[in-house]
């Protein structure tokens, strides 16, 4: 059997690499789907059921330690270890700075608290049966965690801690037999932008817009799951994305204009 825990598992990427994890083991595969909404992560999970995997839905708010704990220790309890753990639970915002007033600055502490240090924590709680397993760490980032871009600051900075971590903890592992693969998605075709946060730290619903250019949902979590199953470094999304590391190096201004025009042309 293979253990795996996903966090965000009820909607987005994070419901996607489920069923096609479920897909790929089959009856194999043991699921562990965390997230806050049960209803949404009963419906993955049936579908993840539909295909012979075996489940666990587990209700997580990864803002919480505690609750990233519990998660950890529930899965160990209930099925002996992990193989692979995907951390993936994420939510946005988008404020230019000088619209925050101080007293909104938590916003900040918020996302950080569940982009990063959500991973942060299962990924601490999760390590020694990982180290046992030999298993695998997937991180979902953004390409946000390898470029700043306008009016996403709390964003940027969550997921280039993320960045930072997950680089500096594969080093860690080097030969521990545990890989860390970091994806950096560009835009994917998600309910994100609705769960969006704005200056106020409240759900911007004037956000509801996918991009045309994003990326569908299926083809962003099926590079996620090959390059977790080629336990790859990394796996950086979009032409522009990988061109964007390059030209980053080189004319690092350039990238400035290519992030603002990019955020720009997005409804
Ligand atoms: N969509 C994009 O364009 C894009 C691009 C680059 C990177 N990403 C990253 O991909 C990941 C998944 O995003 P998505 O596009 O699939 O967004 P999504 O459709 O909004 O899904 C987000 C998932 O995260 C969960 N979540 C949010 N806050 C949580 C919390 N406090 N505790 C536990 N779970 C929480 C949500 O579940 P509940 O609400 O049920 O808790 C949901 O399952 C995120 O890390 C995001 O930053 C997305």
């Amino acid at each position: 059997m293979t253990t795996i825990v996903i966090t965000g598992a009820s909607d987005g990427i994070g419901a996607e690499i489920a069923r096609q994890m479920a897909d790929r083991y089959g009856v194999k595969a043991v699921l562990v789907l965390a997230a806050r909404d049960v209803a949404k992560l009963q419906t993955v999970a049936s579908q993840c059921a539909a295909v012979g995997a075996r489940t666990l839905i587990l209700p997580v708010d990864v803002s919480e330690q505690s609750q990233c704990i519990q998660l950890i220790e529930t899965t160990v309890k209930n099925f002996g270890g992990i193989d692979i753990l995907i951390n993936n639970a994420g939510i946005s915002a988008q404020a230019f700075l000088q619209e925050v007033e101080s007293q909104k600055l938590n916003l900040y502490d918020y996302i950080m608290r569940v982009n990063h240090w959500g991973s942060v924590w299962c990924t601490h709680a999760a390590l020694p049966h990982l180290l046992a397993s030999q298993g695998r760490i997937v991180a979902v980032a953004s390409l946000a965690g390898l470029v700043g871009l306008p009016g996403l600051t709390a964003y940027c900075s969550s997921k280039f801690a993320m960045t930072g971590f997950f680089e500096s903890l594969r080093t860690e592992l080097i030969d521990s037999g545990v890989c860390v693969t970091i994806a950096y998605p560009g835009f994917v075709d998600t309910q994100m932008r609705v769960h969006r946060l704005n200056a106020q730290g409240e759900v911007d619903s004037s956000n509801r817009h996918i991009s045309k250019n994003a990326m569908p949902v299926e083809e962003c979590a099926r590079l996620i799951v090959q390059a977790t199953m080629r336990r790859k470094r990394q796996v950086v999304m979009t032409t522009k994305g990988k061109l964007g590391q390059w030209i980053k190096l080189i004319a690092p201004s350039w990238i400035d204009r290519m992030a603002i025009a990019s955020i720009k042309h997005k409804p």
